[in-house]
């Protein structure tokens, strides 16, 4: 265990990211393209679960610019962390929806370090979930 120096590294990159002014740009720009990458396929390009592979989907792809309307008015970001993540099992076993966590994790895994995969994992999660609340309507 302990820190690597790669791990290090990645620390170093994310509070750049997180504490220069143009944090809010670096943050929302990197939770776009991460989300038209791995999300678009299925909630589509605008959020609304209309994306190609919707129609294979066993459950209907729920349109993710109405969580916040959903939710009473509050965008519940700590519960989409935590679903998007998948990893802590908040959402039930079986769902159709990826553990992105788990993904995440194995993209950067033998590169990092355990601490500095954990942390960019844990930042490509936040920045998803930046990017949903900026989306809701
Ligand atoms: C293979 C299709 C698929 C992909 C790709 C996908 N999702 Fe989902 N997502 C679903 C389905 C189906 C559900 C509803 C059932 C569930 O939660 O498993 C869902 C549920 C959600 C929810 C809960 C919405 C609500 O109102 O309860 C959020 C948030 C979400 N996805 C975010 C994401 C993000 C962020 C990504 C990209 C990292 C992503 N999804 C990629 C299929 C997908």
């Amino acid at each position: 265990m302990g820190i690597s120096r790669k791990g290090l590294n990645a620390c170093a990159a994310i509070f750049a990211i997180m504490g220069f002014a143009g944090a809010g740009w670096a943050q929302s720009v990197a939770g776009a393209e991460e989300y038209t990458r791995a999300c678009a396929s299925c909630h589509g390009l605008t959020g609304h679960g209309d994306g190609p592979l919707a129609e294979y989907m066993s459950i209907p792809v729920p349109d993710v610019t109405q969580i916040r309307a959903r939710n009473n008015g509050v965008f519940p970001m700590l519960e989409v962390i935590h679903l998007v993540d998948g990893r802590s099992g908040l959402r039930g076993h079986g769902g159709p929806m990826p553990i992105w966590g788990d993904r995440f994790e194995a993209a950067v895994a033998s590169e990092m370090g355990d601490v500095g995969t954990e942390i960019a994992v844990r930042g490509r999660v936040l920045a998803l979930a930046t990017y949903l609340e900026a989306i809701q309507q």
